[in-house]
């Protein structure tokens, strides 16, 4: 696993501080709308009102002054500030992996007038060395497989690609069409649930777990596991795709109220028509409910059969990871 250590220059700079929390948060909500605005989709551009709101109401900002360190937002981080104006950001958002504590490392944004000056490369080095005084030595991050310039700073800092994935997008339509197939799908039975965990667990590896806020164990057939998401509440949806009595993909709905919710679990062998035919029946079944579905693949492989299915491909994000 390759691992690296962060140089002592990275704290030597008067123009980088902590990100204070009680000041900084509109300025950071301008900075990061001016540096993404050529690739934000609408779950960016509400992350950016949600921190300009947030940088107005003072509960909140009471609140995440303590909470900096123990939630799932990007409350910390470093920016670099040249005459009172905020031209560089990056955050430190932290993950828990089972026992295990996990950084990601995002918002890495420098103002356009000053890029080239080495200012994204001394911020994600500090949020590195933050990382390292937490005693956190595994740091990810994701950037767009279309940001050459990115991937190259986070290489030269010892990032490693560990995975390439595509988000997909349809809307739900219950009159999506039905292919001319001799694939049938049917409700998934219980014995087919080993094979579909075995492929789940290629698709989504345990190493990307950290990003996930629940285990595949909610689609394990069963009495149990039925009372306990009827008791938490959480609606979720199975079909398979069988050819001649045998399966060949599965398909889970687990609604998690981000949006990336259907999870198909297919084998390298199989026939990627089954993967459309679980992804029309989808868009039709859903359709009373949502508006919109989304999966998050690895990203190459089956994207013509994603595709044929009437999705769109949102962005390819590569997975960078490094190891202190
Ligand atoms: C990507 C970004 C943060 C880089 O900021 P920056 O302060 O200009 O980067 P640095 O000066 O620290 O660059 C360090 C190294 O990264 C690489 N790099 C950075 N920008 C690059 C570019 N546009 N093209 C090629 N390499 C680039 C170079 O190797 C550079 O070293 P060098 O200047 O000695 O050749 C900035 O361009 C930006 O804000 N872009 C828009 C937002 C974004 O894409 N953020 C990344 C999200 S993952």
């Amino acid at each position: 696993m390759a691992s690296f250590t962060i140089s002592a220059r990275a704290e030597q700079h008067a123009n980088l501080r902590p990100l204070s929390i009680l000041r900084d948060l509109p300025a950071v909500a301008d900075l990061i709308e001016m540096c993404f605005s050529n690739t934000m989709d609408n779950e960016g551009k509400r992350y950016v009102q949600d921190m300009r709101r947030a940088g107005k109401d003072n509960s909140f900002l009471r609140w995440a002054n303590r909470a900096a360190e123990s939630t799932s937002l990007p409350l910390t981080g470093y920016i670099w500030e040249e005459n009172g104006k905020i031209i560089g950001n990056a955050s430190l958002v932290p993950f828990r992996n089972r026992k295990h504590r996990v950084y990601l490392i995002a918002n890495v944004a420098v103002h356009p007038d000053h890029r080239r000056n080495g200012i994204a490369r001394a911020l994600t080095e500090r949020a590195m060395r933050h990382a390292h005084e937490k005693k956190v030595s595994n740091i990810w991050l994701h950037v767009r497989d279309d940001n050459p310039g990115a991937i190259e700073l986070y290489a030269k800092l010892g990032f490693v690609e560990r995975a390439r994935r595509t988000s997909w997008q349809a809307v739900t339509d219950s009159y999506a069409p039905t292919l001319k197939t001799d694939i049938a799908i049917t409700n998934r039975h219980p014995r087919d649930w080993q094979t579909q965990l075995n492929w789940l667990s290629r698709l989504y590896p345990d190493l990307l777990a950290w990003h996930r806020n629940w285990t595949f164990a909610s689609l394990r057939p069963g009495l149990w596991n039925w009372l306990y998401l009827l008791f938490v509440d959480m609606n979720v949806r199975q079909w398979t795709a069988v050819r001649n009595d045998r399966m060949e993909a599965a398909l889970a709905w687990i609604p998690d109220g981000r949006g990336e919710s259907l999870y198909p679990a297919i084998s390298d062998r199989s026939d990627p028509e089954a993967l459309t035919a679980l992804l029309l029946q989808a868009r039709r079944d859903l359709s009373p409910f949502y508006p919109r579905i989304s999966l998050e693949f690895p990203s190459t492989e089956f994207d013509g059969a994603i595709l044929a299915a009437g999705f769109k491909s949102l962005r390819t994000l590569i997975w960078m990871q490094a190891t202190l």
